[in-house]
């Protein structure tokens, strides 16, 4: 099978550019609404390899999407390592119990696959309820993202805990992201192994960062996460994504990585100049672009076009994931505006 997708990351002939969305399944469906009130609550969702394909499933069956996401979250590690993950409604995850010491640290083990089961159950099952449609996406959380809900505890508009770290104990962190590193590595590869055809990397939370501390606490850990899971399967692509790292993408490109994510307050065009040349670009409508009108989403959606010179290494896609309350009219506009525009 040749798709679309795979080819733009590659950087090889396409048809036309490829699309798919961050969270395109998600709650702004409301199908998927009720599949969640189904399972009763996100973590249940997720858990459940059925219903995990059935909303993995959801957008694949209203859209002609290029590509289909497992249906997960980058937290399914940390829950593994028991620190006890749950959902409160309208507040984002939380930790029961956050890493404080070095000894809760030192405790965590560095190889979760066992506890993840239902992650490897839901790909094989997505893998055969989608055959030859599209590709499947796996995924993971960056180490230093994953490390920033586990010390916070939940979401953080600062990250005090995690930063105090930083700098009060450098080789501390080190030592919580170099296990996540290799418990990342042995998920993907757990993850390729079950079926899926390209990996992403999401480091929501590395732009937070200095340059310096960028490179030493996100980057070099994603690179360490690019080169294990190269030297298992050399032949599948891996996208990273660190949000807000506009400043970053030479050095992201520098990993030895196939795709770069870009999220909205970049220029498509200058980043295609610094580094289309080396990596497939995925991007970069801003999200809020759908909260607009048909006509203005089309007007959107050709400007981000225009900006990408080459034939091919432009995976279209928004900067960030597609908010709850969005009308999925306005998905169905997007898709078939990209495609329109890029038919070859
Ligand atoms: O469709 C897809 O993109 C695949 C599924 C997916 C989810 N989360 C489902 C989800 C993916 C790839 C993620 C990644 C994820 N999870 C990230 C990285 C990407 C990003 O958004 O920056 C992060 C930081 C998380 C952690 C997380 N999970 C948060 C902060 C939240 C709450 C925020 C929110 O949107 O409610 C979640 C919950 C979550 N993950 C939902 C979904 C569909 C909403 C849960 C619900 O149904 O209420």
């Amino acid at each position: 099978m040749s798709f679309d997708y795979i080819n733009a990351l590659l950087k090889k002939p396409t048809t036309r550019t490829p699309i798919w969305v961050m969270r395109q399944a998600g709650r702004y469906l409301p199908e998927y609404r009720a599949t969640r009130q189904k399972a009763g609550d996100f973590m249940s969702l997720c858990k459940n390899p059925e219903l995990a394909c059935e909303v993995t499933m959801q957008p694949m069956d209203r859209f002609d999407l290029d590509a289909a996401i497992l249906f997960s979250d980058i937290l399914t590690i940390p829950d593994a390592m028991g620190l006890g993950l749950y959902f409160s409604e309208g507040e984002g995850p939380k930790f029961e119990r956050p890493l404080k010491t070095l000894a809760d640290i030192e405790a965590i083990p560095s190889e979760v696959n066992s506890d993840l089961a239902y992650v490897f159950d839901a790909v094989s099952t997505i893998k055969s309820a989608l055959g030859d449609r599209a590709p499947l996406i796996g995924f993971s959380g960056s180490p230093w993202t994953l490390a920033t809900y586990m010390i916070e505890g939940g979401s953080s508009k600062t990250f005090a805990k995690t930063k105090a770290m930083l700098f009060n104990d450098p080789k501390m962190l080190h030592l919580l992201l170099d296990k996540l590193a290799d418990s990342v590595i042995a998920y993907l590869d757990q993850q390729v192994q079950s079926g899926v055809d390209s990996l992403m990397v999401f480091d929501t939370w590395g732009g937070v960062l200095s340059k310096a501390n960028y490179l030493d606490f996100s980057l070099s850990y994603m690179q360490k996460i690019v080169s294990g899971v190269k030297a298992k399967h050399p032949n599948t692509p891996i996208t990273l994504f660190s949000k807000n790292g506009g400043k970053h993408l030479s050095e992201i490109a520098a990993t030895g990585c196939d795709g770069v994510g870009i999220d909205w307050t970049v220029e498509l065009s200058e980043v295609e100049q610094q580094i289309g040349s080396k990596v497939a670009i995925q991007g970069n409508l801003d999200p809020a672009v759908m909260y607009a009108t048909p006509d203005i989403v089309r007007a959107e959606v050709k400007k981000v076009l225009d900006q990408f010179q080459g034939d091919t290494g432009h995976i279209f896609n928004l900067g960030h994931g597609i908010t709850p309350d969005v009308n999925p009219e306005n998905m169905k506009v997007l898709v078939d505006a990209v495609h329109e525009f890029s038919a070859k």
